[in-house]
C-alpha cells in the first residue's frame, strides 16, 4: 500500500443526528482504570469514537425507518417474516430460512444439532463465537487460512486452503466432520474476501467426500463486491449476481445480519436439507421463538429485507470500502503498521509489529487498543493472544497467530472527519510508543475471556 487514498463521497445525506460525548484526558484515565483496562466494560456514554464493532451499529435508512412501522408483529406467519424469507431466499439461494436473533444463536442451533463430542469443524477462520460455540457443543475448531505473505498485495487472503483442507479430511476421516465452514468476508484474517475460485473448489472439496458446506456470511456484500472489483470475469456481473453464485456453491448458510443486513439485531440459518431444517426448527421453537420470528420483532424483519437489498448497492459498497482503505492509508500515515490490503468491516493494526518491546504473553494489542482510548476517547478491540491465545491461571500461555488492534467501522455512521480525528491522533500515540506497557490479566472466564477479564498494566 503506502499510496495516499482520497477520502470516499458519502452517497447519502443525514437526516438525523445523534449527539456523542466529550471527554477530558483525566475522565478518560478515571474510566479506563474503572474498566479495568478492559474496552469492552466501558459504558458507551464513555465513548467518544466507538469502533469495538461493526455488529449491530449500522445506521438505517429512511426507508428502512419507514418499514419499522408496517412491520407486522403477528405471532405466526406474519407478512413481515414472508417479506423477509422471500428476500433471503432470492439472495441466498436456499429454500429453508429460520430467523435467529443473531449470528451465534444460528451457531448454537447448528452445532447442537448436528455436532457430536469429538468431532472436528474446519473453517477458513473461525470467529470467536463460532469457536467458542464448537467448543461448548464438544467439537474441535480448525482454522485452515491460505498461507499467504502479507507484502505479497494479493486481495483473497481470507480463504481456505483447500489442499491442507483436502489433506485434514483423509487424515481425521469425512465420518468426523459434520460441516465445513467458509467465512465470507475472513473477519480475523482482517476482514479479507474469499475468492469465488476458492469458494467453488472448497465445495467441491467438501462434496468429493460428502461433508456439507456452511457459509457464516455475515459480510457477504462486502465480500462479493471485492470478487467483482478484483477477481477477472466478475468486473460485469452485479453485485447481487455475484453473491447468488457463491450461495449456490453451498449446502447451508448462517448469518449474522447485525452487519450486512444494515440493522440492529437479526440473523438466520438457511439450508437445502429439508430434515436439517425440520430439526433445528425444534430448538428454534425451544430457545428463541417461534419459526417464523425466531427471536425478532416484525419490524426487524421487515428492517432487514430492506437492508439485504440496500447493502447490495454499488454506490454503497463503492464508498464503504473506500472507507475503510482511506483510514487504513491514514493510519499508516500516522506511523502504524496496518494489515494490507485493507479489507471490507475494519482496519487491522499489527500491535506486534508496533510494539516490538511488549511480548504476546504481555498482550501488545491491548497496549495499543487503551493508548488510543487514552489518547481521544476511540474505542478499538484487540484481536490477538487476548481474544485467541489460550493459557492463564496455571495453563500454559499459547499466542495467537498475529497481535493485531481492529477499528472496525459501523456501517453509513461516521464520517471521513471522525477518521481524520482519529489519524491525527493515532500519530501522537506513535511518537511514545517505546513508553506503552504491556498488560497482564487478573482474573478471566473459561470461554470468551476477552469480554469480561480484568487486566492490569505491567510495571
Ligand atoms: N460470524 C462472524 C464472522 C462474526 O464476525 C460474528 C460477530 C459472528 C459470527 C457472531 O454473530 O455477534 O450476531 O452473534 N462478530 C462481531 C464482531 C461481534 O465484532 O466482529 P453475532
Amino acid at each position: 500500500m503506502g499510496e495516499k487514498i482520497k477520502a470516499p463521497v458519502e452517497p447519502f445525506r443525514i437526516k438525523s443526528v445523534e449527539p456523542i460525548p466529550t471527554l477530558d484526558a483525566a475522565t478518560r484515565e478515571a474510566k479506563i482504570r474503572e474498566a479495568q483496562f478492559n474496552l469492552f466494560k466501558l459504558d458507551a456514554e464513555s465513548v467518544f469514537i466507538d469502533l469495538l464493532t461493526d455488529s449491530g451499529t449500522n445506521a438505517m435508512s429512511a426507508h428502512q425507518w419507514a418499514g419499522i412501522m408496517e412491520g407486522d408483529e403477528s405471532y405466526a406467519g406474519a407478512r413481515s417474516f414472508r417479506r423477509f424469507e422471500n428476500t433471503v431466499q432470492e439472495i441466498f439461494r436456499m429454500p429453508y430460512i429460520l430467523p435467529a436473533h443473531q449470528g451465534r444463536v444460528a451457531e448454537n442451533i447448528l452445532f447442537s444439532t448436528i455436532l457430536k463430542p469429538g468431532q472436528f469443524v474446519p473453517n477458513n477462520t473461525h470467529f470467536d463465537t463460532t469457536r467458542a460455540n464448537t467448543l461448548h457443543k464438544g467439537g474441535i475448531p480448525i482454522d485452515l487460512p491460505v498461507a499467504v505473505d502479507g507484502s505479497s498485495g494479493e486481495y483473497f487472503r481470507g480463504n481456505m486452503d483447500v489442499l491442507a483442507l483436502e489433506k485434514f479430511i483423509e487424515d481425521k476421516g469425512a465420518e468426523n466432520i459434520p460441516v465445513i465452514i467458509l467465512t465470507v468476508t475472513n473477519n480475523s484474517v482482517g476482514g479479507l474476501p474469499v475468492s469465488m475460485e476458492n469458494v467453488r473448489q472448497t465445495s467441491e472439496v467438501c462434496h468429493r467426500f460428502g461433508i456439507p458446506m456452511f457459509f457464516d456470511c455475515a459480510r457477504f456484500a462486502e465480500n462479493s463486491y471485492f470478487i467483482k472489483k478484483h477477481e477477472p470475469g466478475y468486473e460485469s456481473r452485479s453485485v447481487k449476481e455475484i453473491a447468488q453464485e457463491m450461495f449456490e456453491y453451498g449446502d447451508g448458510a448462517m448469518m449474522s445480519a447485525k452487519k450486512d443486513g444494515l440493522a440492529n439485531i437479526g440473523g438466520f440459518i438457511a439450508t437445502k436439507d429439508l430434515e436439517l431444517a425440520r430439526r433445528m426448527r425444534e430448538l428454534l421453537i425451544l430457545v428463541e421463538g417461534y419459526a417464523t420470528y425466531g427471536g425478532l420483532a416484525g419490524r426487524d424483519l421487515e428492517a432487514l429485507a430492506i437492508g439485504f437489498e440496500e447493502v447490495l448497492a454499488e454506490d454503497y459498497l463503492e464508498y464503504r470500502t473506500s472507507q475503510v482503505a482511506y483510514l487504513g492509508s491514514l493510519l499508516e500515515g500516522a506511523g502504524l503498521p496496518i494489515v494490507t490490503p485493507t479489507g471490507g468491516h475494519a482496519v487491522f493494526v499489527d500491535a506486534g509489529e508496533f510494539l516490538p518491546h511488549i511480548p504476546a504473553e504481555q498482550f501488545p494489542g491491548q497496549s495499543l487498543a487503551v493508548a488510543l482510548y487514552r489518547e481521544c476517547g476511540v474505542r478499538t478491540v484487540e484481536i490477538g493472544s487476548l481474544m485467541f491465545g489460550e493459557g492463564g491461571d496455571d495453563a500454559e500461555f499459547v499466542p495467537a497467530p498475529r497481535e493485531l488492534v481492529r477499528l472496525a467501522m459501523p456501517r453509513r455512521v461516521y464520517t471521513n472527519t471522525h477518521y481524520e480525528f482519529i489519524a491525527e491522533h493515532a500519530a501522537n500515540v506513535a511518537k511514545k510508543k517505546s513508553s506503552l506497557k504491556g498488560m497482564k490479566i487478573l482474573s478471566q472466564p473459561k470461554l470468551l475471556r476477552h469480554f469480561i477479564c480484568d487486566l492490569a498494566e505491567i510495571g
